[in-house]
């Protein structure tokens, strides 16, 4: 059957087209080898890959495993934004052609693996299971939007800014501009501070895979100059972001002041997750899931579960058996394949989750140590009464754990809402007529049930949040790449 008009039909998004990266055996002595060999290679360097001039300062990049400095790189200075919005051209080759372009980089994101790792473990401390994960949802949104769009015919917006966070400084980065690229439109792209040089070696691969440099432009640099530069220039025909709450709500009030009016922001921002356990849950499954959610990346994914609410009955059973889950974690070094969790991102954010945890001493239910070196943080469970006591959302291995009264389970619910954002939600029951009415109650962009809230598969998981913690589309699903097409007739001004 055709799909409608912005639609892929299920052929096109289940078939051979579009199959998900198989990933990599981190088992396979021939992939062990190459990690091995890119262990001891160079990391390429990151400065402003642009069509105009460019200058700017340089930052030091931190392996924050290590505190050690990586490397030196040149960012954007005001000049070097204001040249590349004037160089900016839209992709003018025909739709099956760009979607060809997409597909050859995602070949070649596969193909240097090797390199990729190195990079994501040195500049974002991503353990090498997080790496390979991370690698595999950049592919898969090549090749998804490259599936969905290779047949359009219509028009692009324009130069379209794609900001992205370091948490997912590939996948997100690829994500972003792969959209904007497969709708025909020019794109500016920048980084987060912490992460150029992944981005760098992305956009490189992207060129060589046939992008032209006019149409995809690196700006590496900080979000209050860069950032703010290129969101508030008129030129820009729109804004993909990811990032936190209060960047997004910044960077929507600049749009309004300075750009034409329905200038779309595609925002997709910070959760207050939390998972439901009830007494009919499994344990070992809900403990497994609880761990991997609230944990895995260090507790640095928008979609890690914050808040744990479980039913009183089995609270002290699930309690024993998380702790000594925890103990059996590794932190350490990411590139040994044996390391669970690696280090937080930089010393400001060590510094801010261990205030939050130190303010809370007297709710410590249980913490596991950390090596001294870098920038780590070992688990913390700290007990809470509920959703409301948390003041904000903390970006790491920290879970609050909450217990619950059977007949209580809709003032749970209604706290969770109260909250405003909705990203992830989990609930563990075995009982399909709570799951139904429960999954029906919260207000949540994706939910998962009896499972871990982690890790949205492209194309089958669509993923993204409501109310603070995003406008929508969701990426990796159907309707996000209709976003960056020039609508048919004015858009409503937001
Ligand atoms: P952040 O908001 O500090 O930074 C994100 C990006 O915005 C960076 O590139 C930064 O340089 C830029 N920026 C900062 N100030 C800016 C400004 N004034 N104008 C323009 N750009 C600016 O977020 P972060 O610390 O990098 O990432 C963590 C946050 O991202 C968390 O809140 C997390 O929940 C959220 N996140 C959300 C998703 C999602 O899909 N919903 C995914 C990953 C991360
Ligand atoms: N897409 C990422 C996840 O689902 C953020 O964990």
């Amino acid at each position: 059957a055709t799909a409608p008009r912005g639609l892929v039909a299920p052929a096109a998004l289940f078939g051979e087209a579009r199959a998900n990266s198989r990933g990599f055996d981190l088992s396979d002595p021939a992939v062990l080898a190459a990690i091995d060999a890119a262990r001891a290679g160079d990391i390429p360097d990151a400065e402003p890959l642009t069509a105009g001039p460019a200058s700017g300062p340089r930052r030091a990049v931190i392996n924050p495993a290590t505190g050690a400095e990586v490397a030196q790189v040149t960012e954007a200075d005001a000049a070097t934004v204001a040249a590349a919005l004037d160089a900016a051209q839209v992709w003018a080759a025909p739709a099956a052609e760009r979607a060809a372009v997409l597909r050859r980089a995602a070949d070649l994101y596969e193909e240097n693996f090797g390199p990729i790792f190195a990079v994501l473990a040195r500049e974002a401390g991503k353990a090498l299971p997080d790496a390979v994960a991370e690698l595999r949802e950049a592919v898969d949104f090549l090749r998804y939007y490259a599936a969905q769009g290779e047949g359009e015919t219509r028009a692009p917006r324009g130069p379209i800014v794609a900001i992205s966070p370091w948490n997912f400084p590939l996948a997100i980065f690829s994500g972003q501009i792969a959209a904007a690229l497969m709708a025909g439109n020019a794109v500016l792209a920048k980084p987060a501070e912490q992460t150029p040089l992944i981005a760098a070696l992305a956009v490189r691969l992207l060129h060589l895979a046939g992008v032209p440099r006019a149409v995809l432009q690196l700006l590496p640099g900080d979000g209050a100059t860069v950032g703010a530069a290129l969101t508030r220039d008129p030129r820009v025909a729109g804004v993909v972001f990811t990032g936190s709450t209060e960047t997004a709500q910044i960077i929507a009030r600049s749009m309004a002041a300075h750009m034409a009016p329905g200038t779309p922001l595609i925002a997709e921002t910070g959760g207050l997750n939390a998972m439901i356990v009830d007494s009919t849950a499994l344990p070992e499954q809900a403990v497994r899931d609880i761990v991997a959610s609230a944990f895995r990346s260090a507790g640095q994914r928008c979609s890690a579960l914050r808040c744990l609410y479980v039913q009183d009955d089995i609270a002290p059973r699930i309690l024993e058996m998380l702790k000594g889950a925890m103990d059996e974690l590794t932190l350490g070094d990411p590139w040994q394949v044996e390391t669970d969790i690696g280090p937080v991102i930089d010393a400001e954010a060590q510094s801010l989750i261990e205030a939050w945890v130190a303010a809370h001493e007297s709710a410590l239910l249980h913490r596991v140590s950390a090596p001294s070196d870098g920038h780590f943080i070992g688990p913390v469970l700290l007990k809470v009464e509920g959703i409301a006591q948390m003041e904000r959302e903390i970006f790491g291995p920290v879970l609050h754990f909450a217990t619950y009264a059977a007949e209580d389970l809709p003032q749970v619910i209604e706290a969770i809402n109260a909250r405003g954002f909705g990203l992830t939600f989990g609930f563990h029951s075995r009982i399909d007529g709570r799951v139904e009415e429960v999954a029906e109650e919260v207000r949540a962009g994706n939910i998962y049930i009896n499972r871990n809230q982690i890790g949205a598969v492209v194309g089958s998981q669509p993923f993204g949040g409501e109310g603070l913690s995003g406008t929508g589309p969701k990426a990796g699903g159907p309707l996000y790449l209709n976003r960056f097409f020039a609508p048919d007739a004015p858009e409503a001004p937001q």
